[in-house]
């Protein structure tokens, strides 16, 4: 069965399914995107994705390109034409539009929307058997990483270094010697001290709907989270590091640069909030249907 995606009101196979040359998403990256996850026809996160969807186009000042309320519609019929019902991902992509080449904003444009679903591995059962290693390097990206655009260059760069280095990620480090996230996730530490911690929300980092998730989670569990910057030393002299996004969910890291963290097993509040990230996207109360 070829794949469906929507774009601009047409549901087609991805191989008719195309954009204008003159997409300003495809010529200045000028776009906003979503990543949502779905577990067996229960989509996680996904007021808080069409949230922070709302206000990237905002900060961005890209009208919506169908109404807000229309768009879940839309990627239900995706899903279903894509006979997803088991683990996957949905994509969804906003541009400015296609118009003539000018920098600046075209007058009469209306957005472009796609929205398309893969199906992804079965969600992970084994918390020791997802724990990853990651590298660190730069952050070479631009100064609003809080607006999830489609501009990752800088973004494909650091996961290209990471997959060469046999890593899955890199933690970006800030001018100022301070990790801001990695590359396509959020990333969190358990300090020297035992105190967990991720960078506060600001224009450094995205802000991540699993991290949003996460936090709120916390309370049940009795861990206070601090969200306070940690440095590269800190980092790792860490005794638990975790990273977290819609396709990772809480995945343990227990490898930097090659190093074992800590004593290179997943530690004890990482095993806990991926148990209970585990729940969320099963349904439990923090993610009801
Ligand atoms: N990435 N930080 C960055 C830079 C990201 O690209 C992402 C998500 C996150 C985590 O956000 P969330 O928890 O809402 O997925 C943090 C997606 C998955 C991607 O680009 O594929």
């Amino acid at each position: 069965m070829s794949r469906i995606a929507y774009v601009n009101g047409r549901y087609l196979p991805l191989a008719e399914a195309a954009v204008s040359a003159e997409d300003r998403g495809f010529q200045f990256g000028d776009g906003v995107y979503e990543v949502v996850h779905l577990h067996r026809g229960r989509f996680t996160d996904e007021d808080r994705h069409l949230a922070r969807l709302d206000r990237s186009l905002g900060e961005l000042r890209i009208p919506w390109p169908i109404g807000r309320a229309v768009l879940p519609g839309v990627i239900r019929e995706v899903v279903s034409r894509n006979r997803l019902r088991a683990n996957g991902l949905i994509y969804i992509q906003v541009t400015r539009g296609a118009a003539r080449r000018e920098h600046y904003f075209p007058a009469a444009i209306s957005p472009t929307l796609v929205v398309m679903a893969r199906a992804l591995p079965a969600y992970p059962k084994d918390v020791d058997a997802w724990a990853t290693g990651i590298i660190t390097g730069p952050d070479q990206r631009w100064a609003r990483r809080d607006i999830k655009s489609v501009n990752l260059l800088a973004n494909v760069l650091a996961k290209q270094a990471a997959k060469e280095a046999g890593a899955f990620e890199m933690a970006l480090v800030d001018g100022d010697g301070m990790i801001t996230e990695c590359a396509s996730s959020n990333l969190w530490i358990v300090d020297e001290v035992g105190v967990l911690r991720t960078r506060a929300l600001g224009h450094e980092i995205l802000p991540g709907c699993t991290r949003a998730a996460l936090a709120d989670m916390l309370a049940p569990e009795r861990i206070t989270l601090a969200e306070r910057a940690f440095s590269l030393d800190e980092l790792l002299r860490a005794r638990e590091v975790f990273l977290t996004s819609a396709t990772s969910f809480v995945r343990p890291v227990i490898k930097i640069n090659g190093a074992a963290v800590a004593d290179g097993k997943v530690g004890d509040i990482t095993r806990r909030l991926f148990a209970a990230f585990s729940r969320h996207v099963q349904g439990d109360l923090s993610n009801a249907a």
